[in-house]
């Protein structure tokens, strides 16, 4: 990293958003689903591919196990099955749906989008569809965008999706990242809806000074699919764990903090926060930084490793399920992930 980089959350308040932008329109989340698939991969399991152990795994991540997709089964399936969950809980048709984002960096396929494919899965045919990169950050990126199309009276009712199959792109032999990642889903319904609780403010940051610390450097036009290029690898993810830890810390504090400042609230104000699942000791730092106590955070990663942008979707909609907080609570959401980007909301449920 050349010397003259500088950290980038000193660069944060160049940012041009200052101040919360004060919807139009109220936008709340009228319902959540997530989906992850049935093979579990334990830390005994890794064992036996790679030169690691329980112990490890556990004391330096918090990480117990994974689940794995399926022989054939896709992101835009997990991303439909999650969908579906979320679309039965807020009670709309498919047909409703204007807008289907969804939030990948292992799509299907990179022309259709995933979105695509997820819009003929559900038989959306009234929806406009597109795909955005923006590795672990991109449920919440979509959940800005969403915001926006919909209080500015662009669409009603919008559909988004954090899905993953990391499984398909982690380096198997590479102990360093092979323990961390899982597959899975998470989406969220959101919907105008007169005069009641919303999404108070939504926060997005990024620093492509930082890309090479968690990337995948072949599969695109830069260093295009060959046998060569397989064979070294380039197709799978590359990660600097240190440096990806560090920032991963300093930029879900900066974007907690940013969210909290926009929307007026302080800590005790937040009834639960919904943190990116990369590593338990990441959330603690946050937690400690904060002064939160853990147990106001919702924590998965447990069971289901690192989602990418399935994990804060996945843990929202656990979250929700289990009645961690009520109509009128207030929750933050906080997320960082290749890119750099990182990014926050609260939502008053
Ligand atoms: O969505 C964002 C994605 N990524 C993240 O957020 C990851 C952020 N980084 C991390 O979570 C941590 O840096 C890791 C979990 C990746 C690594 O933990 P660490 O405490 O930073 O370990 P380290 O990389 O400094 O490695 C310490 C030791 C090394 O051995 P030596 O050189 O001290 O002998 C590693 O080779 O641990 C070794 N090690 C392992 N040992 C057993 C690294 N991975 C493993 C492993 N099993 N899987």
């Amino acid at each position: 990293m050349p010397a003259s980089w500088k950290p980038f959350h000193k660069t944060m308040k160049k940012s041009p958003r200052t101040k919360a932008p004060k919807p139009t329109r109220t936008v709340s989340i009228i319902g959540t689903g997530s989906y992850v698939p049935e093979r579990i991969l334990t830390n005994a399991d890794l064992e036996k591919i790679v030169e690691t152990n329980d112990e490890w795994v556990t004391s330096r991540t918090g990480i117990k196990e994974r689940r794995i997709a399926a022989e054939g089964e896709h992101t835009s399936h997990m991303a439909t099955h999650a969908a579906k969950r979320a679309m039965e809980q807020a009670g709309i048709e498919a047909s409703e749906i204007d807008l289907i984002i969804v939030a990948t960096v292992t799509p299907d396929t990179f022309f259709p989008s995933t979105a695509c494919h997820v819009q003929r899965q559900l038989g959306a045919s009234n929806a406009a569809c597109f795909d955005i990169s923006a590795a672990c950050s991109g449920f919440l990126y979509g959940i800005e965008i969403a915001q926006q199309f919909i209080s500015n009276n662009t669409y009603n009712t919008i559909l988004v999706v954090g899905a993953d199959k990391l499984s398909s792109i982690v380096n198997w032999q590479d102990r360093n990242t092979a323990v961390l990642f899982g597959d899975g889903a998470g989406a969220a319904v959101l919907r105008y809806r007169a005069g009641s609780h919303g999404v108070i403010t939504t926060f997005m940051g990024s620093d492509g000074n930082y890309g090479d610390i968690l990337h995948m450097p072949g599969g695109g036009c830069a260093i295009p699919v060959t046998k060569e290029n397989i064979d070294q690898r380039l197709n799978t993810l590359h990660m600097s764990g240190r440096e990806t830890f560090k920032q991963a810390v300093v930029s879900m504090l900066a974007a907690a903090n940013k969210a909290l400042e926009q929307s007026g609230l302080t800590v005790n104000d937040l009834t639960c926060i919904i943190p990116h699942q990369a590593n338990l000791r990441i959330i603690e730092a946050l937690a400690e930084r904060l002064d939160v106590p853990l147990s106001r955070f919702q924590v998965n990663l447990d069971r289901y490793g690192n989602t990418s942008a399935a994990a804060v979707a996945i843990a929202l909609d656990e979250a929700n399920r289990t009645g961690r907080f009520e109509v009128g609570d207030y929750i933050l959401m906080v997320v960082f992930g290749g890119g750099l980007t990182y990014a926050s909301s609260v939502v008053q449920w």
